[in-house]
Formats: structure tokens, C-alpha cells, sequence
């Protein structure tokens, strides 16, 4: 297996980074992450913008512009040869004298196999909430502390996700953004303090041409008055929520509002696929 480091491709093993990488001092730096899927890069276009405005947010100077980076990327894809995969770019803080200062940063690009299958029946998920919004929302950095450390308390829970929320008004999970359906059919998805997800955008682009979409608050009471609840994300696609800290969200098991939307994320994405 090769990854891109820096500038050159080289062998997974041998590619290391120095202990003053401020990603390891502090935590510092962000990454996007995105499917490969019979090696058409899934809506690379996004996830580069994504990358570089992320970079941008946290004051980091990728040297690379979006169509360097897009072949490398392919670059890669070609070496690795892995037709259905995964792609994650990581940019650090880089090799910080002061352990704090931001300089010149390190680009990581790893590829790993990652099988898929086109499932037409959502998941459902029992989630729980917990009073947080994550440092600077905006950009897709690599810290995700809180998520990791909440991780015993879900399987004390036995809770497949948590929600994140400030006085009651929810943002996002840890690695998904969120839906719901009211009872009047309205598509509503939260818009402060979240990542805005690139299968969000999907998801709301289908779902504008059926239904009337709205981005904006949701609420906690919101979601308990809810005909349905779903996540999205790049490896999740659609997944229900069925019930929140205990509670069933409307009849308990997935909608049939989200499972036409998950179907209508399949077909985009073949079509994507074909046309490439
Ligand atoms: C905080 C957060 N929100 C949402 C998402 C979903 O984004 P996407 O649909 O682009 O995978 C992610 C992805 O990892 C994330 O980290």
C-alpha cells in the first residue's frame, strides 16, 4: 500500500512523521475523508473544497491547489489500485519550534479497501443527547475528543450515536450530520455549529425536489414531535433514528421518508459513478 506524503508517494510503513508535528503536540490540524467507489473518486470536487476551505479556517497553508491535490489523489488511486476504497487527506500543524505557532504543514493521503453495498433498508439507530458544540464547527479538524471520550458512556447506554446540542437546539454527531421529518413532510436539518457534510448537501438537494426543505433550528422537542429522524455521512449514507435517549421517534422504525431519500443517495451516487 502507498500514501502520499508531502511530496512523493511512498510505502505505508515507511512513511513517518517527527514528534513536533503540532497534530501530535496539540492536536492541531484537519483532514477530509471520502469513498472511492470503481475508481471514481465520490464527489471529489466537494471534498476538495471542503479540504481547502477547512485549511483556510484554521489557518493552515495547503500547498497544493485543488487540482494538484485532485492529481494526486488520482495519482494515487492508480498506484494502490484499490477500485473500491477509502480516501482520507490529513493536513497538520506542522513542525511547530514552540510546539504552538502553526508553520509549514505536513500533507498525509492514505487509501484502505472499504467494500460497499447498495442497502435500500436504513439502519436504525437508539442515540442520546449531551450538551456540547465542538471547537470551531466550521472545519473538519482532526479533534474528536469528545466523541472518542464519550465512547463507554454509549456502550454503558447502549446507544449507537450521540447528539450534540446547546440548550436544547441540536447540531450534529460526532461524524454525521441530521435530520428530521415532520409530520407535515418538512425536511429539517440543523445549520449553526455543524460541518457542513457533503452527503448533507446531497441529501438536500434530492430531497428539495420532493419535499419542502428547510435549514435552521431543530430542537430537542422538535424531534420528539418528529415523523422520522435520520443521520447522513460519506460511509453511513442514511441511517434512522429511531429513539432518542430512550424515547421512540415517531412509530420507532425506519420512515418511509427516509428510505426513499437513502434510495434516491443510491442512484445519485451510481449515476455519478457512470458518468465518469
Ligand atoms: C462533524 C462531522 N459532521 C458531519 C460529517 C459528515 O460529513 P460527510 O457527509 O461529508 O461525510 C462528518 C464526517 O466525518 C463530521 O466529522
Amino acid at each position: 500500500m502507498f500514501v502520499f506524503l508531502n511530496n512523493q508517494l511512498i510505502e505505508a510503513e515507511k512513511a513517518t512523521l517527527h514528534i513536533s508535528d503540532l497534530a501530535i503536540q496539540r492536536g492541531y490540524g484537519i483532514f477530509d475523508f471520502f469513498r472511492v467507489r470503481e475508481d471514481v473518486l465520490l464527489y471529489v470536487e466537494d471534498h476538495l473544497d471542503r479540504f481547502i476551505q477547512s485549511a483556510q479556517f484554521m489557518h493552515l497553508s495547503c500547498p497544493y491547489s485543488k487540482d494538484q491535490l485532485h492529481s494526486i489523489l488520482q495519482e494515487l488511486q492508480k498506484k494502490n489500485n484499490l477500485p473500491n476504497s477509502s480516501m482520507r487527506m490529513i493536513l497538520t500543524g506542522g513542525y511547530s519550534p514552540d510546539a504552538y505557532q502553526p508553520v509549514a504543514p505536513n500533507l498525509i493521503i492514505m487509501q484502505n479497501p472499504l467494500a460497499f453495498q447498495d442497502n435500500h433498508v436504513p439502519k436504525s439507530l437508539s442515540i442520546i443527547t449531551r450538551e456540547y458544540v465542538r471547537d470551531i464547527p466550521e472545519a473538519k479538524t482532526i479533534n474528536y475528543t469528545m466523541g472518542i471520550w464519550l465512547q463507554p458512556k454509549l456502550a454503558e447506554q447502549k446507544a449507537d450515536d450521540v447528539l450534540y446540542h446547546i440548550n436544547g437546539t441540536v447540531s450534529e454527531f460526532p461524524r454525521c450530520n441530521f435530520f428530521i421529518v415532520t409530520k407535515d413532510n418538512v425536511i429539517m436539518t440543523p445549520e449553526k455549529n455543524v460541518l457542513k457534510g457533503v452527503t448533507r448537501k446531497k441529501v438536500l438537494a434530492c430531497a428539495s425536489s420532493y419535499y419542502k426543505v428547510v435549514e435552521g433550528p431543530v430542537t430537542i422537542t422538535d424531534i420528539l414531535n418528529a415523523k422520522e429522524a435520520f443521520l447522513t455521512s460519506s460511509t453511513k449514507r442514511i441511517q434512522a433514528i429511531t429513539k432518542i435517549n430512550g424515547q421512540a421517534i415517531g412509530h420507532g422504525e425506519p420512515g418511509s421518508v427516509t428510505t426513499e431519500l437513502l434510495k434516491s443517495l443510491v442512484m445519485l451516487e451510481q449515476s455519478f459513478v457512470k458518468q465518469k
